[in-house]
């Protein structure tokens, strides 16, 4: 059929125009919509109305859903949903992240089949801040020079949920911990639908270049990270009620910025998970 998009970013990010994701997609669409994503990194929905069971089912068309480490801030109905919120019942935070600044990172980078997408739907937005940026990491990749290149190839790196943790003061409980150890992963992600590579490392839960001495691999890490979010690099979503962003977790990382925190912010997500055969080594 042809899908109408407009193009966020002149390296990334596509809006796609007129297609109700609680309506059900043919065959067809769904698979224009995973070359369109694949081909973009992100895409944007506008003026969505999905509730829970609807999020859960178009995304299950793109893949397994992870059930996310903490379990507090799940749904109660759908556990396939997380909620990213600031807001309270009954005392008790229902989502993860408060209203604080959260700086750049690839979700679940620190488990062994990390995500290779999330569809976050607006359903409770601030009047101002809460904008959520993404960084291209192909583009970041593929504009190293060579030398920069050849020392990454083949290496590891060390990803961290606990510095993460440790940074934006999230709580942490013990079973938590236990089930997200540190963990190596490839430098570069070669993306398992694409097939086109990325700087796979971020600097929440990056913590050191393994066989690259602690001094040497921070400034490398450093020089990386400055180097992936030139503005060239990141687009800044500002929310709109309705919206549904589609993100490439193999290819962007994401930050938020902070909002106020005496103004309600409710995100629903779902985390997509790529095929088994992609669980590390990748
Ligand atoms: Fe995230």
């Amino acid at each position: 059929m042809g899908l109408d998009v407009r193009k966020l970013m002149p390296s990334f990010g596509a809006e796609v125009i007129g297609l109700n994701l609680s309506e059900g997609v043919s065959d067809a669409v769904l698979a224009e919509v995973k070359t369109l994503w694949a081909e973009h990194q992100l895409l944007l929905f506008r003026d969505q109305s999905l509730e829970e069971p609807d999020a859960v089912a178009f995304s299950r068309l793109l893949g397994d859903l992870e059930i996310h480490v903490r379990k507090e801030y799940l749904s109660p109905e759908n556990p396939e949903i997380l909620y990213v919120s600031n807001m309270r019942v009954d005392g008790k935070p229902i989502g993860i992240l408060s209203d604080t600044e959260v700086g750049w990172h690839y979700d679940q980078i620190y488990l062994p089949r990390p995500a290779v997408g999330s569809l976050l739907y607006a359903v409770t937005i601030p009047n101002n801040g809460g904008q959520t940026s993404f960084a291209n990491m192909s583009a970041a990749y593929e504009s190293l020079s060579d030398r920069i290149k050849g020392q990454l190839d083949g290496r590891t790196a060390v990803q961290s949920y606990e510095n993460f943790n440790a940074q934006y003061s999230v709580p942490t409980n013990s079973d938590q911990k236990q089930r997200t150890p540190d963990i190596e992963q490839p430098i570069i992600r070669t993306h398992p639908i694409s097939g086109r590579k990325a700087l796979y490392i971020c600097p929440g839960m990056t913590t050191q270049i393994v066989g690259i001495d602690g001094d040497e691999s921070r400034a490398l890490l450093d020089y990386l990270f400055e180097w992936s979010v030139k503005p060239e690099f990141v687009y800044t979503h500002s929310w709109a009620h309705g919206d549904a962003l589609l993100w490439d977790n193999a290819a962007t990382m994401h930050r938020r910025e902070p909002f106020d925190g005496n103004e309600e912010r409710l995100m629903k997500r779902t985390t997509i998970l790529p095929p088994e055969e992609f669980a590390v080594p990748f």
